[in-house]
């Protein structure tokens, strides 16, 4: 099968085309680089020594998609291109919702007119707003805080309602929950060009001396050790859930969610102090006031996905800060 992977080149695109590759799927990557490095093919190549295909341009583009798919006999779609910024969304909304909600129409538009009716779409736990119970499952009410999570929330409503008018199409709704770590090779991995919001990437650039000191932001929640509890999953555990969501989607059609988590809550104190640990590196911190929008303790319920997908994660905790750090050593 050929697989078009949008955003390919980016940090769960680059490491999913890893595992296409591995499972001998043929890939088609589009990336206009807007938050990636072109290196990034090269590196999948290197650590798969397989061939990929690579175009450079914007899934927006309604003219080199169509081209795209009258060149590549493309079976199914990963769509992971979008800007995924949370605090900038909020300053900047329309850049947002046109990237965002244009890539993905205009996607679906060229998708339907080619008869290629397959598409995993990466979505974020993100939808699930403040939940009032925990683990958090698929059926719970959906609600965001910010405009980057109300574009995930309106490209759900979207691709439900192109497949209420059109049953051939079968669709996978991803929502991942917090992905950090890298591959074991230490060749591809995440890395943010700004100050990073999320925690690890932070964690990272104070371990490594670019930054002083990590903000922790509250000890007073109501978690084991008052800071905010996470469910982390490693990047490559995530991936192969993409390739568990491809092989559902292939003799069937419908449109269904999972939550992609390990389903275990760590809380900010524990991922610092395992990351210290097992890199032997120490990481300063201060505690600060709480960041606005945060909640307390987020985890999944991710027994959908296992009974599904026949999909879990595997990898540790110590993986994900191994892992993470080892990429960005490597990649100072
Ligand atoms: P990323 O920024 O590393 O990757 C996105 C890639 O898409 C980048 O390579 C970027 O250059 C490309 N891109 C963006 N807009 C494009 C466009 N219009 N045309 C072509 N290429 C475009 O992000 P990521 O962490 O790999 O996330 C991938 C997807 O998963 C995003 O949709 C994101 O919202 C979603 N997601 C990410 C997280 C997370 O914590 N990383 C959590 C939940 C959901
Ligand atoms: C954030 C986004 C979420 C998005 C996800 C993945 C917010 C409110 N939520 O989730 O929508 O889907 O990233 O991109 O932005 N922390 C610190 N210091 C830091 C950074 C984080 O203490 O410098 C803490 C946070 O308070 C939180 C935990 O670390 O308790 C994880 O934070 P983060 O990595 O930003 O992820 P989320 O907030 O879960």
């Amino acid at each position: 099968m050929k697989i078009l992977v949008t955003g390919g080149c980016g940090y769960i695109g680059s490491h999913t085309c890893i595992e296409l590759l591995e499972n001998n799927y043929q890939v088609v990557i589009i990336d206009n680089l807007s938050n990636s490095k072109k290196g990034v093919i090269d590196k999948i190549k290197k650590i798969t020594n397989k061939d990929l295909t690579y175009y450079e341009g914007d899934v927006c583009d309604k003219d080199l998609l169509n081209k795209i798919f009258d060149q590549e006999k493309i079976d199914a779609v990963i769509h992971f291109a979008g800007y995924k910024a949370v605090g900038e969304s909020v300053k900047l909304p329309l850049k947002y919702y046109h990237n965002n909600l244009c890539s993905t129409i205009t996607l679906c538009e060229v998708m339907a007119s080619h008869n290629v009716k397959k598409l995993v779409f990466s979505s974020s736990a993100t939808v699930y707003g403040s939940p009032k119970t925990l683990p958090i499952k698929e059926d719970f009410p959906l609600s965001t805080t910010n405009p980057y999570g109300t574009t995930k929330l309106m490209i759900e409503k979207i691709l439900k309602d192109l497949y209420t008018s059109d049953n051939e199409w079968s669709i996978a709704v991803l929502r991942y929950f917090n992905p950090i770590g890298a591959h074991s090779s230490g060749l591809i991995g995440e890395n943010p060009n700004d100050i990073p919001n999320n925690l690890m990437p932070y964690i990272i650039k104070v371990a490594t001396g670019e930054l002083e000191c990590l903000n922790i932001f509250g000890n007073d929640y109501d978690t084991k050790d008052g800071t905010g509890v996470r469910d982390y999953i490693h990047v490559v555990d995530l991936s192969k859930g993409h390739i568990k969501a491809i092989e559902s989607i292939t003799n069937t059609t419908g449109i269904d969610y999972y939550n992609l988590g390990t389903g275990k809550g760590y809380s900010v104190l524990e991922i610092v102090n395992t990351f210290s640990k097992v890199n032997n590196v120490k990481v300063n911190y201060k505690i600060v006031e709480r960041r606005p929008g945060d909640v307390a303790t987020c985890y999944a319920d991710s027994s959908y996905a296992l009974k599904k997908l026949h999909w879990k994660a595997e990898k540790s905790i110590e993986d994900m800060c191994r892992d993470a750090y080892l990429y960005a050593i490597k990649n100072k």
